[in-house]
């Protein structure tokens, strides 16, 4: 993967840095993308210490001239982009879906999807100008299964796998491989900081009786967007310690 370039939305943090930094050590060249210019600078000063040629824009996904800038600039620093990890997503505040407001609705909808979807379309565009590339668009294990509390967010990661599969079978057969990753409930800081009982009892439900680690998600992303990869293509991979298979 050395001299590769990389495009991570959401890399400041999470799931987004641990792949940034996996990549890194592989000698990938990386543009950050995050809304927070504090945190994405600090994963580019990681991957710098790694050795890798990083760089951070800043941009919010859900609007489209922030992602045509994202990959402008990448293409205009590093030549073309040739692995995608499209991933900046929201949650929600936790309330039964009807009592969601159509504010927050939106708000989930316009980052989850329709993020997703423009930085697809204008990344993939781009690939197809220089021969394909690779991509990971990340769901959620709520994306394969109903999440009580979490309708909008459910409902744009079943839509990500449906827009990732589609995707698959219209630019197969231009270079263009892309997937899904349908991550499990991780040990984020998010989560860390929930009441001790409330962390045992996530962790119980789970057939590996333990949350996943954000560099679990991150050495999956790495791989399928490798070559090793070469033959896995519009499939949904579960990282979530067998939680879909219940
Ligand atoms: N954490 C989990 O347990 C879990 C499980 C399944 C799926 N996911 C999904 O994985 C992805 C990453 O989650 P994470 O846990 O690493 O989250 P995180 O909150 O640690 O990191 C997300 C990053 O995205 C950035 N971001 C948020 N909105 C943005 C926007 N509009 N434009 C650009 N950047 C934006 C944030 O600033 C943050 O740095 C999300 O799509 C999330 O839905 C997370």
């Amino acid at each position: 993967m050395q001299g590769k370039t990389a495009i991570i939305t959401g890399g400041g943090s999470g799931f987004g840095r641990e792949a940034a930094l996996k990549l890194a050590q592989k000698g990938v060249n990386i543009s950050v993308v995050d809304l927070s210019k504090e945190k994405g600078e600090e994963t580019v000063q990681l991957c710098e210490e790694l050795g890798s040629a990083a760089i951070f824009i800043q941009a919010d996904v859900s609007k489209v001239e922030d992602v045509k800038k994202y990959v402008n600039e990448t293409v205009g620093r590093f030549g073309k982009i040739d692995l995608f990890f499209n991933n900046a997503g929201i949650s929600g505040s936790g309330v039964r879906t009807l009592d969601c407001s159509e504010e927050e609705f939106d708000a989930i909808v316009n980052v989850n999807l329709k993020g997703v979807f423009y930085g697809l379309k204008y990344v993939v565009t781009e690939m197809l100008k220089t021969g394909g590339g690779a991509i990971v668009n990340t769901a959620s294990l709520g994306g394969l299964v109903g999440m009580p509390t979490l309708g909008a967010y459910s409902a744009t990661k079943h839509a990500v796998i449906g827009l990732t599969k589609t995707i698959a079978g219209e630019y197969g057969r231009e270079n263009i491989r892309i997937n899904a990753i349908a991550p499990g409930t991780n040990e984020t800081p998010m989560v860390k900081a929930f009441p001790t009982d409330a962390i045992k009892a996530m962790a119980d439900a789970v057939p590996m009786g333990r949350l996943g680690q954000p560099h679990e998600v991150g050495n999956v992303v790495a791989f399928l967007l490798s070559d090793e990869a070469a033959y896995i293509h519009g499939a949904v991979i579960s990282i979530d310690g067998g939680s879909a298979a219940l």
